[in-house]
């Protein structure tokens, strides 16, 4: 059967390599919408979305998370990433979106996990790239999280999640890594 947005879905792939300029402001209302329009628990909508679209806070945000992911037990691939000076975690990405979780709600981070997918499918939908950060997490559960939510403006009672990298794709991954088999039982 074919559907708009089974096909975004399926297309959507994650970007690691975006171009310099930035998005349009109504591109980015358009993504944030999305993000907005989630469901969440007991319909707290408990998001606050920061957009980031200052280069050096940027930049700094990836050297930061880097040095504060070595606070933490990490598997190889990770350290490989966060020990590799040249890598920008958010692969050059002009916008970042930080989603955050109004702690006293009743499931903040999975109203947030909701609202970030949104928007990375509104981002497809209209051909604008992402990638879902986590690796900014573990700046955001480390010794310096109480200077970063301040640094971001993140609002009180408010803990950030994960970031998402927005920018135009520079490079287009091909096909979807193959889906892992037996994730669907039928009970008829
Ligand atoms: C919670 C979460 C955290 C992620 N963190 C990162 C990350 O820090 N860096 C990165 O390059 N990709 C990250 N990704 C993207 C995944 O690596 C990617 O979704 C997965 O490999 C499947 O590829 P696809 O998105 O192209 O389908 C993350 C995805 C999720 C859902």
């Amino acid at each position: 059967m074919e559907n708009k947005v089974i096909d975004i879905i399926k297309s959507r792939r994650s970007i690691r390599r975006f171009m310099e300029d930035q998005i349009r402001d109504e591109e980015l209302e358009l993504i944030l919408e999305a993000g907005i329009y989630a469901p969440s628990a007991h319909n707290d909508q408990s998001w606050h979305f920061t957009v980031v679209q200052n280069k050096e806070l940027i930049k700094e945000l990836s050297e930061q998370a880097k040095e504060a992911a070595q606070e933490f037990d990490l598997d190889d691939v990770i350290l490989k990433m966060v020990t590799n000076p040249e890598l920008d975690i958010f692969y050059g990405a002009p916008t970042l979106i930080v989603v955050s979780g109004e702690e006293a709600s009743m499931m903040p981070q999975i109203d947030c996990a909701a609202a970030t997918q949104n928007m990375l499918l509104a981002a497809e939908a209209i051909d604008i790239g992402t990638c879902w950060n986590g690796i900014v997490t573990f700046l955001f559960e480390s010794s310096k999280k109480e200077a970063y939510k301040e640094k971001l403006e993140i609002p009180e009672g408010y803990k950030p999640y994960y970031a998402v990298a927005v920018g135009y794709k520079k490079a287009r991954p091909t096909k979807a890594p193959s889906r892992r088999k037996g994730t669907v039982s039928y009970l008829r």
